[in-house]
């Protein structure tokens, strides 16, 4: 088939390193909305050897030059995230849709200049937080929106990683640190599943198990308690690292139900009824978040198809960043932080 022939969105990955190589991969096997068609990459050979590995797309070594590619309708950015905002001021200036990791940036006035780059290009900005494009997480945001489970009391969400990133990686003015670089995650389903805004955050944290991550002002372990503007609370528990594997779980406590997303059992979400609970069973043969990632490109892909705006946006993660700076502030200060303080709400 000829590209013009072709109806599928032409994709092009910026950054091919550990994230951007996994979303490179997704894109071709398992996004059939979407055609990979270039990568890349200040370091070009990591580029071209990914290039070679999936069917030769054309390799760039810049976002400018992946953005003028006639071919690239559309730029997902994988780059570390400090350099997202100028990435995204690149191909938003190319008039290109672009899906953009999290964080957007490692600071407000960043997210609100990326914003304001995407809105002033009219292009679309999609922001990926790819848990809210996850089955489970999906089924469990129905089922507290639809009011059966009644009102939300309580939140509490962890996150341990199988392993840490490279210590430069985790530099709080590379990755923001671990509030900002994992935390995101949890806050921004703080905010969705229990459809409210954190208003007050205090955080402590620790380096009992990576002590060289205090060299760059990081911390491998962290504890955040969340108070939202309902009155209700929630708790957000981080570590770089686990001796068992990945563990990411996620619950919502309410006044009529709850929802639990991720177990050390098989079941990958759960949901109660009147004295019993019952389990969703995933296929254990699939990587936890793979298809997620698969179902956040095709979300993207499928709005610019359809001529309609992305679902999870800059102003999204503006809003969790506000709640993971607050985080980090509390954390380095020893005091309780609102996000108006930080916001400037
Ligand atoms: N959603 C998730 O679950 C998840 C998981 C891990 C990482 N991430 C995000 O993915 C992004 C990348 O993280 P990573 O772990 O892959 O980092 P990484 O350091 O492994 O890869 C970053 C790549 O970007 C390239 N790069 C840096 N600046 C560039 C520029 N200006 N132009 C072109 N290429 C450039 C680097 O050469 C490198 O290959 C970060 O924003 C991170 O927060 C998301």
């Amino acid at each position: 088939m000829s590209p013009r022939a072709d109806s599928r969105i032409g994709l092009g990955v910026l950054g091919c390193g550990r994230m951007g190589s996994a979303h490179a991969r997704i894109i071709a096997g398992l996004v059939p909305e979407a055609r990979l068609v270039a990568l890349g990459d200040v370091q070009v050979d990591a580029a071209h050897r990914l290039a070679a590995e999936l069917g030769g797309p054309r390799v760039h070594d810049s976002a400018e030059a992946l953005a003028a590619d006639p071919e690239v309708q559309a730029v997902l950015v994988a780059v570390s995230s400090s350099r997202h905002l100028d990435a995204v001021r690149a191909i938003a200036a190319a008039g290109k849709d672009i899906l953009c990791e999290k964080p957007l940036a490692l600071t407000l006035p960043e997210t609100d200049a990326a914003i304001a780059a995407a809105d002033a290009a009219g292009v679309r900005l999609q922001v990926a937080f790819m848990r809210r494009h996850d089955p489970d997480h999906r089924r469990a945001k129905e089922r507290l929106a639809s009011g059966a489970l009644g009102r939300p009391i309580q939140f509490g969400s962890l996150q341990f990683d199988m392993e840490p990133p490279p210590v430069a990686f985790c530099d709080p003015a590379i990755s923001g640190g671990i509030f900002v670089d994992m935390g995101i995650h949890e806050f921004d389903l703080a905010r969705w599943l229990m459809d409210d805004e954190v208003t007050e955050v205090m955080a402590y944290g620790s380096t009992l198990s990576h002590p060289e991550l205090a060299t760059v002002g990081d911390v491998d372990s962290a504890v955040a308690i969340l108070r939202f503007a309902s009155g209700a609370t929630g708790t957000v528990k981080l570590a770089r690292d686990t001796t068992y594997g990945e563990d990411v779980r996620t619950e919502v406590l309410a006044t009529g139900g709850s929802v639990w997303l991720g177990s050390l059992q098989a079941g990958h979400s759960a949901v109660s009824g009147p004295g019993s609970i019952a389990s969703d069973f995933p296929d254990p043969a699939i990587p936890r978040f793979e298809r997620a990632y698969a179902e956040q490109t095709r979300a993207f892909v499928r709005a610019i198809a359809a001529g309609e705006p992305v679902s999870v946006t800059g102003r999204d993660s503006r809003a969790a960043l506000a709640i993971a700076i607050a985080a980090d502030r509390s954390m380095r200060e020893g005091r309780p932080v609102t996000i108006a303080e930080v916001a400037g709400a």
